[in-house]
């Protein structure tokens, strides 16, 4: 196979000195049914999943993207969706086998599978495991079946629980994800939830304040949703109840137990490299004279027919010096510690007096702050308790 040559100088562009850990993202697109919420990339399945011919396309993807990261480790997968827990665990076992063979993993690379409750039965749990997936995330939402119904799930609130313990069963670490600001949700029914999911002692839990996203069914017919004050007063309870069971709050929306942070997810919000395969997904990748952003095609039979033929990508592009501090800083503020005052040279190749007014703006208004050493040297930046409150201002400082 011959292969174009990577040519990404351009006069006056970036310089980095080392490229970061590689991720790699694969994106299983179907799911039983579309949540009215959702505006991910996931189509709702009609018959039988197309489970080889979608493998065997990932795993043409794969081979093209290869020249663009020749001799690089991969440090995390996640398998997200959609719904993967859709596909069998024997298609799992053949596309991490195939992934195995073309790219060079870390050892104890940590390898995520996202699951739905209903999607499976108790023996699904241990053959994903076997087939490789080290870590399992469960999309529960709720365990309250009014909630569940009203945001649209397939699943119910005995069903969420069953798949949480089996989870705990089969596997060393997990995730649990919910939602909270539901429609009618009160704070007593999000308590409930809580001391729910708490009470399967998670390593991690990922709690997401619902959002309505244009082009979907809740834009068109918003619920009726809890105001700014209530759901204020739920993230409090969220952090109170959390931090009370051994949880940190690690990232916005993001609590875990030492040792059982997402590396997956960290390796993101610290602006490391990802290559995304599957349709839709997203892609950034570095190299010493450039960082580029690429996108898969969306539709899955079409992604499936230009995969095949070598064609994944629909779209590519180089992020110019200009964008990198604000896509830095999108990222990384998202991190209760902020960030190394060396990360931003070190990702970007951009010198580090870029950010000097804009920190400067942020020190002045209080939403940021300094991690000092003993001699005084600023060791890390992070957002203020204040700064994470009001993260999209500070964020926009960047921009
Ligand atoms: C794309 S989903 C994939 C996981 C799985 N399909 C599921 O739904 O459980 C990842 C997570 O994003 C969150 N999510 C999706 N849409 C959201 C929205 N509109 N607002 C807030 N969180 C959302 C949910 O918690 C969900 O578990
Ligand atoms: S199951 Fe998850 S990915 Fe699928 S439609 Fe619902 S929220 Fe979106």
């Amino acid at each position: 196979m011959t292969t174009a040559p990577i040519r990404l100088h351009r006069p006056g562009s970036i310089s980095l000195t080392a490229l970061p850990p590689l991720s790699l993202y694969v994106h299983l697109p179907w799911c039983l049914r579309k949540c009215p919420y959702c505006d991910f990339n996931s189509h709702e399945r009609s018959g039988a999943l197309p489970e080889a011919a979608y493998v065997d396309a990932l795993v043409a993807d794969l081979e093209a993207a290869l020249p663009r990261v020749w001799g690089r480790r991969v440090h995390s997968v996640f398998i997200g969706g959609g719904t993967p827990s859709l596909f069998s665990p024997d298609a799992v076992e053949r596309l991490l086998t195939d992934v195995r063979a073309r790219l060079p993993l870390e050892p104890g690379c940590e390898i995520t599978l996202e699951a739905n409750p209903g999607t499976f039965e108790r023996e699904r749990f241990h053959a994903f495991r076997a087939a490789g997936v080290t870590r399992l995330s469960v999309g529960v939402q709720s365990f309250d079946d009014a909630m569940l119904e009203a945001i649209g799930r397939v699943h119910d609130a005995g069903q969420a629980r069953a798949a949480v313990a089996e989870a705990r069963e089969a596997f060393d670490t997990f995730n649990i994800d919910l939602m909270y600001a539901l429609p009618g949700q009160s704070v007593e029914q999000l308590a409930a939830d809580l001391d729910t999911a708490l009470g399967f002692a998670p390593p991690h839990l990922s709690i997401y304040h619902l959002t309505v996203e244009p082009n979907t069914a809740f834009a068109n017919a918003p619920p009726d949703l809890p105001d700014a004050d209530l759901a204020s007063d739920m993230l409090d309870l969220i952090v109170q109840r959390t931090g009370a069971n051994g949880l940190a709050r690690y990232e916005v929306s993001a609590f875990a137990r030492t040792g059982h942070r997402c590396g997956h997810n960290l390796n993101y919000w610290q602006f490391g490299d990802y290559l995304g395969i599957g349709a839709g997904a997203h892609s950034k990748l570095s190299f010493p004279d450039g960082i580029r952003r690429q996108v898969r095609w969306r539709e899955p039979a079409m992604y499936m027919e230009r995969a095949m033929a070598g064609g994944a990508v629909s779209n590519e592009h180089e992020v110019t010096a200009a964008q990198l501090p604000g896509e830095f800083m999108m990222n990384v503020l998202r991190l209760a510690d902020g960030f190394d005052a060396t990360l931003f040279a070190e990702r970007s190749g951009l010198a580090p007096t870029v950010l000097d007014a804009p920190l400067q703006r942020a020190l002045e208004r209080g939403l940021m702050e300094p991690v000092v050493d003993a001699d005084g040297r600023v060791q890390r930046w992070r957002p203020t308790v204040r700064g994470f409150d009001f993260l999209s201002d500070l964020q926009t400082l960047f921009l």
